[in-house]
């Protein structure tokens, strides 16, 4: 090896640690998510199944149910579009426990005592925009 390669390759080991490091300092799972303002462009280019096939997936439909019309552990989302916009729905479904609620919340906690929903938090913001925007348009 001459001088300039060994100099060649002790950048490319700084860069890989560097590359390393940033991504193991970056991943705080305790952090709590911050708001984030989505845009129409979340929407595109993602090949991932569209809002219905993802709340299948995901599985909200065990505790609200397969017709999203609630159950005994959940409420029914026909509603949800009275309540919600699209960012709040999105930032409330990656962190409903930061939810600070009100009375239809008091109402939920003591109706589905025991069960708590979930927080998303690990769902890319596109599906989870996807599954909000298939919310938002059930009408009862
Ligand atoms: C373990 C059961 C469970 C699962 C799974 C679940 N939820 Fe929930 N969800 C609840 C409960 C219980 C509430 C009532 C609020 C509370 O108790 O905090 C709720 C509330 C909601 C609300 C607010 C309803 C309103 O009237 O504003 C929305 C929207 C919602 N869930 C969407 C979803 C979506 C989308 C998924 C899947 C990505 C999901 N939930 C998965 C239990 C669940």
């Amino acid at each position: 090896m001459t001088n300039a390669q060994k100099w060649v390759a002790a950048f490319l080991l700084l860069f890989v640690i560097l590359l390393v490091a940033a991504k193991l300092t970056t991943f705080s799972d305790n952090q709590p998510a911050e708001d984030y303002t989505y845009t129409e462009t979340d929407n595109q280019e993602t090949n991932s199944p569209a809002g219905l096939s993802l709340i299948n997936k995901v599985g909200c439909v065990t505790c609200h149910g397969q017709d999203l019309k609630g159950t005994k552990m959940a409420p029914g989302l026909y509603t949800a579009s009275k309540y919600w916009n699209r960012n709040d729905l999105i930032n409330y479904l990656r962190q409903p426990s930061s939810y600070d609620g009100d009375e239809r919340f008091n109402e939920y906690r003591q109706k589905y005592q025991n069960i708590v929903m979930p927080s998303y938090g690990n769902i890319d913001v596109k599906d989870l925009g996807k599954i909000a925007d298939y919310i938002l348009s059930l009408e009862e």
